[in-house]
């Protein structure tokens, strides 16, 4: 069967991070089809609208979805294409590698994220002259879906530790029912956890990375989590993330378009090259997967390093280095 793989850049480095992801996504020739739409800033300028209705149905109707970044107009993209795909969970593994200096090097903990409501359910009203509100969104259902999710994914993926983050201490009836989802699902299929006050977990999180696995977390609190580990391991351009739903997904570096450094071509396509990896776990290519990432993992180590990593390699020599290691 041929899957049909959205491949969408969008601005800035996403047109070169994520050209290099389809070459190595090429040379593994597994008879996939890419087809290319347009996102982002330069098709909000050239148009008057930075997602075209063409490129939300590419995205909604492939088997998989490749994005790269957009620039100011990212909320506009990249929001509603996480809707396209259906995606319910936001996966965004935070790992240290050998050969990238990290300020803490045992860190390897995935965050997966409910990233449908919450705080971001985007109900927010301004009652008066001098008072606002925002409303938090707990629903039973998608905090069981999450937490079956995260579960699962630490079981499959060899995960011992899972943490249950919240703050249901205070927020007692929203991070309640958050809470209390959760430990039904451990509870019917025989799963241990911690759970965590989430502002505590920061910190222990900087302390003691070595001491967690997944985190399953709400909302804002995972976005915030995930960038807090992304400055433990050697930065953006490493991090990966995922967006699933039930049965499509879509797949993007954790990063933005980095107009600094945009045009040069120094982009370090660590990140969208692992993106890619999880693209093919996603389609059941576990073995190319896992080579992609091992490719990957080899020339981190052993070089050419972009200068982000403090090498002077370029997003080529990096692609190339991986596409030999293959
Ligand atoms: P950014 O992630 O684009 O850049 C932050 C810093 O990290 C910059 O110094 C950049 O050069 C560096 N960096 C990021 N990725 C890198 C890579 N692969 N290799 C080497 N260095 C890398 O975040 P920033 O500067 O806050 O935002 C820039 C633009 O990106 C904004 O317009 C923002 O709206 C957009 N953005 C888009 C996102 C998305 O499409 N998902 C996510 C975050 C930001
Ligand atoms: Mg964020």
């Amino acid at each position: 069967m041929t899957h049909r793989i959205a491949v969408i850049p969008g601005d800035g480095i996403g047109g070169e991070v994520v050209p290099a992801a389809v070459e190595v996504l090429e040379a593994l020739e597994l008879g996939l089809e890419f087809v290319e739409g347009e996102a982002g800033d330069y098709v909000q300028q050239e148009r008057g609208d930075a997602l075209p209705q063409e490129t939300y149905d590419l995205a909604a109707e492939a088997d998989a979805t490749l994005f790269g970044a957009a620039g100011e107009t990212a909320a506009d993209v990249i929001l509603p294409l996480r809707e396209a795909v259906g995606s319910f969970a936001n996966v965004r593994p935070a790992r240290a590698y050998p050969g990238v200096d990290a300020v803490k090097p045992e860190t390897d903990i995935v965050f997966v994220r409910e990233n449908t409501e919450g705080v971001y359910a985007g109900i927010e009203d301004d009652l008066t002259d001098d008072v606002t509100t925002l409303t938090r969104v707990i629903t039973g259902s998608a905090s069981r879906r999450i937490a079956e999710y995260g579960f699962e994914y630490a079981e499959e993926n060899g995960f011992s530790d899972v943490t249950v983050a919240h703050k249901a201490n205070v927020m007692r009836k929203t991070d309640g029912r958050f809470l209390s989802a959760c430990e039904a699902v451990a509870s019917e299929e025989e799963y241990e956890y911690d759970e965590a006050l989430m502002d505590a977990l920061a910190m222990h999180l900087i302390l003691h990375p070595e001491e967690y696995g997944v985190v399953i977390c709400p909302n804002l609190a995972g976005d915030m989590l995930s960038d807090l580990a992304a400055g433990l391991v050697g930065g953006l351009g490493l991090l990966p993330s995922a967006n699933v739903g039930p049965d499509n997904a879509l797949f993007e570096p954790v990063h933005g378009s980095a107009p600094d450094i945009a045009g040069e071509g120094v982009a370090n396509p660590t990140a969208t090259l692992l993106s890619a990896a999880m693209l093919l776990d996603h389609l059941e290519f576990e073995d190319e997967a896992a080579r992609v990432r091992d490719a990957v993992t080899t020339v981190l180590a052993d070089g050419p390093q972009t200068p982000d990593l403090g090498g002077n390699g370029t997003t080529g020599d990096v692609t190339e280095a991986v596409l030999d290691a293959l």
